[in-house]
């Protein structure tokens, strides 16, 4: 039985203060059970609210990592930084891949890395507009998976999360027949890679356009195990809304 997530992922949003006053109105969600509950505030935030969640059942995340663990490399924050902080990493983030020129290599350093470090990466893939129109998304995504998780062991030590960078923020959504046929072919990708078994315990979130309003539609489906929500995270109220209803939902089925 995979546990349900709600992730949020604040990207380039919050200062500290702001950060700080928005967990302590999201700290009402420690009393949801039966879904894992993730903020993945930016790395300056990490810290103070760390201590805030500290004895709650919420989980923090970072929004990226670097895949060394240290040296010369002015700006990155390793892994070593981050395991003492949080259990996820973001990584391969559409708007990384996008506008810092990650590439699925690069990614597959980092899911790597990240791993060897006992930290949980939630693995971003999608596809873009353009791919979808001219019917690529099962290519794009499966090309993806595969090479993200190139020449690693099975484990249940990762989420992934298909994003398809058209509904990133765009207030529109895929479908929720696409989302589901989709995140069946990223099942399918890792059962190839390596068992039925393994990745059937795979976490597997939709994000894109998430909100309150449609949570219920992509997590009722039983493969769909949650997701990653960017937006709609930065509104306390609206985050705690969607925890409580995939609660709700995912412990009838
Ligand atoms: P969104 O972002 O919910 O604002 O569309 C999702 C994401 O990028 O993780």
């Amino acid at each position: 039985m995979r546990t349900p997530i709600i992730a949020g992922n604040w990207k380039m949003n919050t200062s500290v203060n702001e950060a700080v006053e928005l967990v302590k109105r999201m700290l009402q969600v420690d009393r949801v059970k039966g879904v894992k509950k993730i903020i993945c505030p930016p790395f300056v935030s990490l810290v103070p609210v760390k201590n805030l969640i500290e004895n709650s059942s919420i989980e923090l995340g970072a929004q990226n990592m670097y895949f060394e663990e240290k040296g010369a490399m002015t700006g990155e924050i390793s892994p070593i930084m981050l395991n003492e902080l949080c259990r996820y990493v973001i990584l391969g983030h559409s708007e990384r891949r996008q506008y810092f020129a990650e590439t699925d290599e690069m990614i597959n350093k980092k899911v790597k890395t990240a791993i060897r470090f006992n930290l949980v990466p939630i693995l971003c893939v999608g596809e873009t507009l353009k791919e979808k129109e001219t019917e690529k998304t099962r290519d794009v995504v499966s090309r993806q998976v595969s090479r993200g998780l190139e020449g690693i062991n099975a484990t249940d030590s990762l989420v992934i999360a298909y994003e398809p960078i058209w509904a990133i923020g765009t207030g529109k959504s895929a479908s929720v027949a696409e989302a589901t046929n989709t995140i069946s072919l990223i099942r399918a990708t890792i059962e190839k890679m390596w068992s039925r078994e393994k990745a059937e315990t795979i976490s597997i979130l939709y994000g894109g356009s998430t909100n309150k309003q449609n949570i219920t539609e992509f997590v009722r489906q039983d493969e769909i195990d949650g997701a990653l929500v960017g937006g709609a995270s930065l509104k306390a109220d609206e985050f705690v809304d969607m925890v409580k209803q995939t609660a709700e939902i995912k412990n009838k089925a």
